[in-house]
């Protein structure tokens, strides 16, 4: 998809279609009533007669307005003028875009970055026009053997942006959304791969390509030898029944200089959580190949990051492994020996995310971090407190806990805070080790957060547990991309790139 911005009227445009936004009830959008006027009411006058009320997501194609010199124009109901928000907003371009893509319009120029959204800006719509254009068009489709493709499918779009002065916004908002969103691409290719595709191997396999395709990317890929070596008895515990190696990715992006502290990124890269010994129920099991969505989200952001170039210093960490049942496997009673030195005592074989991620986390300690983020979809427990809508925010750090939040609010990736309270502590008590890697079905999220605060001492943490909004189940089964846009839109504030006004 091509993507661009202009400044001009919509009657004078000679495109394929032009897209202008109707309110609720039956009202006209300033560029559409330019349109009206020079079609001699031809607009209002389908309005009057009842063809389109305005309600958000409503469509109206038309041929051939008078004296206009586009072939169509779609109407795009925009709702209550005061009451359209950032996810309307989004809700709307989604559907304009499937129209488009449906309708044959190749091309087409749409007015309704031009629309009122409260408390936005140009560069904010745009952007998030590019963003949902792309995540709307997305198709996972390799792997099947007969591919039904759109018969004229969208092409180009420019978006309309109010004044000559915006054109810079608007280009900054384009290059910035189409960074962001071949990173969420990047994120959501590699999750929805099958886990007999998607194995640690080929999370490394994707660390090695960015290298190999980026000057300041360098991959160091952190094998079982090496793991052993180092310490690593959890990680290395929880792949021992997988016959598909434990592989950890090590990839550094250098954009600043040496004496710069770098972010550090950790993803949890489970390929596929069976549950282990503690084996989960058979339904909906092929879902746990999403038990990777921290690691695809993290490689995304880096995409994204690479393809912006930003000017910092950031460390991602794939930690790939595999939890399966087997003669070797851990099991419920083992107590592990972790990188830190702390011993665990596992309770159950299916709360491994953290047993990984913890060594991962002693790991990462060698790069003197300005601050660590992990990402994982790490418990149930978040998904039914908060559903598929909010990732799960915890940290240590306050001022980190708030930078996420304000990046997660600037791209409408949402993210909510959980406390780290110690009151939660004494549910991972245990009577011999330091500690258990379970803490009951109360608070399962912020217990399991505790359990990696044990490891994150040295540095300022946070962790976004992803297990509500790494993917979609049901019908429209698949990766959704975040939390890439969360992850990069603070990766672009920390770089002190300009955006917005
Ligand atoms: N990967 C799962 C968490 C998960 C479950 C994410 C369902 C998304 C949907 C994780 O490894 C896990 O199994 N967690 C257990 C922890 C429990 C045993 C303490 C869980 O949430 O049930
Ligand atoms: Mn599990
Ligand atoms: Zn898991």
């Amino acid at each position: 998809m091509e993507f661009s911005v202009k400044s001009g009227s919509p009657e004078k445009q000679r495109s394929a279609c032009i897209v202008v936004g109707v309110y609720e009830p039956r009202r006209l959008s300033a560029v559409a009533e330019q349109l009206d006027e020079i079609s001699g009411g031809y607009i209002s006058n389908l309005l009057r007669r009842g063809d389109l009320e305005g309600k958000s997501g409503q469509m109206l194609l038309l041929h051939q307005v008078p004296n206009i010199l586009s072939e169509r124009v779609l109407l795009v109901g925009c709702g209550k003028e005061r009451e359209l928000d950032e996810r309307q907003y989004r809700q709307i371009i989604s559907k304009t875009i499937n129209t488009l893509n449906e309708t044959g319009s190749m091309e087409a120029v749409c007015f309704l970055s031009e629309l009122h959204v409260k408390g936005r800006d140009t560069y904010w719509k745009v952007r998030q026009a590019v963003e949902a254009t792309q995540d709307c068009l997305y198709t996972f489709n390799s792997l099947k053997t007969r591919k039904e493709e759109a018969r004229r499918p969208l092409r180009k779009i420019v978006f309309n942006v109010p004044t000559r002065k915006e054109l810079p916004l608007g280009e900054r908002a384009v290059a910035h959304g189409l960074g962001i969103a071949a990173g969420i691409k990047v994120c959501k290719d590699v999750a929805n791969l099958p886990p007999n595709i998607c194995n640690p191997a080929y999370l490394a396999e994707q660390a090695h390509k960015l290298a190999a395709d980026n000057e300041r990317i360098t991959t160091h890929v952190v094998n079982e030898a090496e793991m052993e070596s180092l310490g690593m008895g959890s990680y290395l515990a929880v792949g021992r029944g997988s016959v598909n190696e434990s592989l950890m990715s090590v990839i550094t992006y250098n954009g600043a200089g040496a004496d710069v502290k770098p972010i550090v990124l950790v993803g949890k890269g489970l390929t596929f959580d069976s549950g282990g010994i503690s084996l989960k129920p058979g339904e909906a099991m092929d879902e746990m190949k999403y038990d990777m969505g921290g690691a695809a989200g993290v490689l995304g952001a880096m995409n994204s990051l690479a393809q912006l170039n930003l000017p910092i210093n950031v460390v991602a960490i794939l930690a790939g492994c595999e939890n399966m049942p087997d003669a070797n496997a851990y099991r419920p009673g083992d107590i592990l020996t972790t990188m830190s030195g702390q011993t665990v005592e596992v309770l159950n074989t299916d709360a491994e995310g953290r047993l990984v991620l913890c060594d991962a986390l002693t790991y990462v300690e060698r790069f003197d971090p300005d601050v660590v983020i992990d990402v994982a979809t790490l418990t149930g427990a978040c998904v039914i407190a908060l559903g598929a809508h909010a990732t799960g925010l915890l940290s240590s750090h306050n001022p980190l806990a708030h930078e996420l939040l304000n990046a997660s609010e600037q791209s409408g990736d949402r993210a909510w805070r959980l406390p780290l309270w110690d009151d939660y502590a004494d549910q991972l008590e245990s009577p011999f080790a330091d500690f258990t890697n379970l803490g009951g079905r109360a608070a399962g999220t912020i217990t399991a957060g505790l359990f990696l605060s044990k490891f994150t001492k040295k540095y300022h943490w946070a962790h976004l547990d992803i297990a509500g909004t790494a993917w979609r189940g049901g019908a429209n089964k698949g990766s959704t991309g975040r939390p890439v846009s969360m992850l990069t839109q603070y990766l672009i504030n920390r770089s002190g790139q300009e955006q917005g006004e």
